[in-house]
């Protein structure tokens, strides 16, 4: 796909069609996505896969802070990716102090940049994504058994689109930009 269909076509998906993925395909996703940028080449993002529907339906109805509108886009996803970050990394100087005035703030980026390059190269593969903000960190922890030195960065859900959203609208860069 052209650079920029990618860019301008991806769409945050809610819902998706029965077609399952396999774990080949999201092993792919994740071989480009580790071409991500990083803080110091730190590869803090880790990726959990859960396609077992079972596993996937507890983190729906556990994981998700009652906000049903992610539980059902769990549930319609055939398979969700929890993203976690290895903590005290990104930012941070080997004695364990902040290398900037902004703390914990690149560790979250990373993670952003890690996110966006994983959905991106699905959407380039043929496969819909979400993003989602809202979860019960400390749920899905115990889920998973995800290791307390791990925070949970963001939930991914990923499937073959059901549809074509429309592209929600974005601001002109005359409101974005400044030039001097
Ligand atoms: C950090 C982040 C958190 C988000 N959390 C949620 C969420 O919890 N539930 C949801 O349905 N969408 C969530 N979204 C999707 C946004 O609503 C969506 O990206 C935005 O409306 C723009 O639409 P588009 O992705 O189709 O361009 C999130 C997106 C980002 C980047």
């Amino acid at each position: 796909m052209e650079f920029t269909e990618v860019l301008k076509g991806r769409r945050s998906i809610r819902k998706y069609s029965d077609k399952p993925v396999t774990k080949e395909e999201i092993e792919k996703i994740i071989e480009l996505t580790r071409f991500a940028p990083t803080w110091k080449n730190s590869q803090t993002a880790r990726f959990y896969v859960i396609l077992n529907p079972e596993l996937k339906n507890q983190i729906a109805e556990k994981g998700t802070c009652d906000f049903s509108k992610n539980k059902l886009n769990i549930q319609g996803a055939p398979a969700l990716v929890v993203q976690t970050t290895v903590d005290g990394i990104s930012g941070y100087n080997p004695d364990g102090t902040f290398t900037t005035s902004k703390g914990t703030h690149w560790q979250s980026f990373d993670a952003g940049i890690a996110c966006q390059t994983f959905c991106l190269t699905a959407y380039d593969r043929g496969f819909g994504t979400l993003i989602m903000g809202i979860f019960d960190e400390e749920k899905i922890r115990t889920i998973l058994n995800i290791p307390e030195t791990e925070s949970i960065s963001a939930l991914i859900a990923l499937g073959y689109a059901d549809g074509t959203p429309n592209a929600p609208k974005r601001k002109e860069v005359s409101d974005i930009m400044q030039s001097f």
